[in-house]
């Protein structure tokens, strides 16, 4: 099928690669010229693992181009809407970009596509979008809802092998067209080597494919975001009553995985969630219930969570130095999740400004982050390596969990430290081989692991009086 998409970024590049590798014809448009000059010269905007190959590979079989003439589309039997929908501080969401994406559309003479709406956007949008396109043109044009259910790092895989579709549309030939472009996707036809690159299968059971009236699909795909959003700040609750109590809740989280009702995906305790999905999604639901007098008790209670889990490293400075005044700590990871270089409400960004405010010297390594906004340039010295981020440190902070990080050699990085201090804000290592290394250990929800007192290098003195500080002793604990 002819496919237009308007929007080259996380969402509309991975759609458009991946439908072109479904063999659908496919082009890509947006107004940022630079991205777009960007993707026709095959590089990539952004890091996402795969995107860069299935674009080649479009753009060598002839079936994915990039343009920022929208009449380029006018062709097109479906054009998926992938812009930017983002949320206000008081929980409304900006659909000005949507509205300018549709005008355009609207104004293209010939194109009779059925408009799918991708963006996370409020209920009632496809409605909207409909009036838009009826005021442009007289009668309006079909409009359909697919929400996208993208994790960023895992996208083009999502999109590939995902655990459905979802397809809210309000007239037969919107969902016919909806359900032939798909198809492959959902009887798993994806060509051989597309599968082998992205691990995706291609037999077995058919992707469930859902259609539903268009309000239902805009409000499933914030329920699921919510979900997730609640299910991560409940074990994060919980983890704070493991710490109290000794106990271990990545073993807790375990238990209770196990549970076929719950499952165990999303119950990893840390410093909590960031990107550009949650935080805006909780806000709109949140938003969406409140301006209907409703209360959304259970949604801003996970965001409240989630707000103090970014708290949590400096509360753990806090509890183990008489003064942060003049230490030097360094952050694994910047992203705001492993396998992307996105950086929107990352955990990272946010620590380093408590940490800065306490007179601490940050410094950071990101495996494909190499720098940090300009906001933030005066609080984090971003360093080339690990063993660089160690050298003088009084603590490691873990911060994304990059697979990488797991295989670091503790010991020799302990030896370049000033105090071993490891705070996993991840819980990505075992405490036994971080107490092993000589380190003391800090998990979320993991109590701390280490010989009492805090084992030092050489204490740094504090600031005047050249005597070191009497550290605050670690609490000794039974962690496992
Ligand atoms: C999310 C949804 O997963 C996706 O379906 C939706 O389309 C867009 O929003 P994304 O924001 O890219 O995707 O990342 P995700 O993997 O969901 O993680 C979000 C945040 O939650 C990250 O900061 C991650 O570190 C955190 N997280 C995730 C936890 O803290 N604990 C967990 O157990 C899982």
């Amino acid at each position: 099928m002819r496919i237009g998409i308007v929007g080259a970024g996380h969402v509309g590049a991975v759609c458009g690669a991946c439908l072109a590798a479904i063999d659908h014809d496919v082009t890509v448009i947006d107004v940022d010229h630079e991205r777009i000059r960007t993707l026709r010269e095959g590089r990539m905007p952004f890091v996402e693992p795969h995107l860069e190959a299935l674009i080649a590979r479009g753009r060598a079989r002839g079936n994915l181009s990039f343009d920022v003439d929208p009449a380029a589309l006018s062709d097109a039997e479906v054009v998926f809407l992938c812009v930017n929908t983002d949320s206000r501080p008081d929980g409304s969401v900006d659909l000005s970009p949507l509205e300018s994406a549709v005008s355009t559309l609207a104004a293209i003479p010939g194109l009779d596509a059925v408009l799918v709406n991708r963006s996370t956007a409020p209920v009632g949008t496809a409605e909207y979008i409909r009036s838009v396109t009826a005021d442009a043109r007289g009668s309006a044009m079909r409009v359909a809802v697919n929400p996208e259910f993208l994790a960023e790092g895992t996208a083009v895989r999502d999109f590939l092998a995902p655990d459905r579709v979802l397809i809210g549309a309000s007239d037969e030939r919107s969902a016919r067209a909806l359900t032939d472009l798909y198809r492959p996707i959902v009887v798993r036809d994806l060509p051989a080597d597309v599968g082998a690159r992205v691990g995706a299968p291609t037999d077995g059971e058919d992707v469930p494919f859902l259609v539903a009236d268009p309000a239902s699909a805009e409000l499933a795909k914030y329920a699921a975001n919510g979900m997730l959003a609640v299910k991560i700040s409940f074990i994060n609750e919980i983890s704070a009553i493991a710490e109290q109590v000794g106990a271990d809740v990545t073993r807790v989280a375990e238990a209770v995985g196990l549970d076929a009702r719950i499952g165990k995906h999303f119950l990893r305790a840390g410093i909590g969630w960031g990107g550009s999905c949650f935080p805006k999604d909780i806000l709109a639901l949140q938003g969406m219930a409140e301006t209907r007098g409703l209360s959304a008790r259970m949604l801003r209670a996970a965001n409240d969570i989630n707000g103090d889990q970014r708290t949590w490293v400096t509360r753990a400075l806090h509890a183990r130095f008489k003064t942060l005044f003049g230490r030097r700590v360094g952050l694994l990871g910047l992203g705001f999740k492993p396998g992307t270089d996105d950086l929107r409400n990352a955990p990272a960004l946010e620590i380093a400004s408590q940490l800065a405010k306490a007179n601490v010297k940050v410094r950071a390594f990101d495996p494909v982050v190499g720098d940090v906004p300009l906001t933030h340039r005066d609080r984090i010295e971003v360093v080339a390596d690990v063993e660089d981020l160690a050298n003088g440190s009084d603590a490691l902070v873990v911060v994304t969990e990059w697979p990488q990080f797991r295989e670091l050699d503790l010991p020799a990085l302990r030896r370049r430290m000033r105090t071993p201090l490891l705070l996993d804000g991840r819980n990505l290592f075992e405490p036994e081989e971080a107490v092993a290394a000589g380190f003391a250990y800090v998990g979320v929800g993991r109590g701390v692991a280490n010989t009492y007192p805090l084992p030092v290098n050489a204490l740094p003195s504090s600031a005047g009086d050249g005597k070191p500080d009497d550290e605050v002793p670690i609490r000794t604990s039974d962690v496992a």
